[in-house]
């Protein structure tokens, strides 16, 4: 398990990430790969929608292009503090402080979870991703959005010395266990060289 894979230490990281996180965050994760994945979630106005991991608010941002209201949810106090000063405590982003692999929600309280950049943190991202089973409505969308494994050994082994980076086979295993039945699998790419990005749309079976 890579060092960040550890609900502590990733806190600690956000908190001084979080200072220049809106700078570094584009040359990987862009407003052109968000506005795909976007599409592939296929929202409507009144949709009932969380964003789990939603940092300073990248995915907020344009899920509220397409939603009227987020419910945005992360553990990082600090990363939070960013994203209100952008939408306010009071407007079309409702804020919860918590875990992805304990969300504080119902069962069957939302439309569709959106998250994006944040299952490489979660030490069991089984346990969130049936959580996301859990809290969507049968027929809802689940869109989650991580890094791809490298292709060299090199990249390989850095990578998994710092937190989870999966290919498409181990997506399949962690949504099947996690109870997904229907799923699809995107590849994604800022510009050549640099890391990509694997984006599962999955659809909450019936019970
Ligand atoms: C790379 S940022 C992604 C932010 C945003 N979703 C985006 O697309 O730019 C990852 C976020 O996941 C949050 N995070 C990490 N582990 C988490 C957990 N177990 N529960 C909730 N949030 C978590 C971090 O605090 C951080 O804000």
């Amino acid at each position: 398990m890579g060092v960040l894979e550890n609900k502590a230490r990733a806190r600690l990281f956000y908190k001084y990430l979080s200072k220049v996180y809106d700078r570094i965050n584009p040359f990987i994760w862009n407003e052109e790969m968000r506005g795909e994945a976007l599409e592939w979630l296929d929202l409507s106005r009144d949709d009932r929608v969380l964003d789990v991991g939603s940092g300073t608010g990248f995915g907020t941002e344009g899920l509220l292009g397409h939603v009227d209201h987020v419910y945005a949810l992360d553990q990082s106090e600090h990363q939070m503090e960013k994203a209100i000063r952008k939408f306010g405590l009071h407007g079309s982003v409702s804020f919860h402080r918590g875990d992805a692999e304990r969300l504080p929600f119902a069962d069957d309280s939302f439309d569709a979870i959106w998250s994006s950049g944040s299952i490489e943190y979660w030490p069991n991202p089984v346990d969130a991703l049936e959580e996301f089973r859990r809290v969507v409505k049968p027929g809802g969308k689940v869109l989650v959005v991580g890094p791809d494994y490298p292709r060299s050994q090199v990249m390989q082994r850095l990578a998994d010395a710092i937190m989870l980076f999966y290919d498409e086979a181990e997506a399949d295993r962690m949504f099947r266990e996690a109870g997904f039945e229907e799923f699809e699998h995107h590849i994604q790419q800022a510009r050549p060289g640099t890391p990509r990005a694997i984006t599962t749309v999955a659809r909450v079976p019936e019970k």
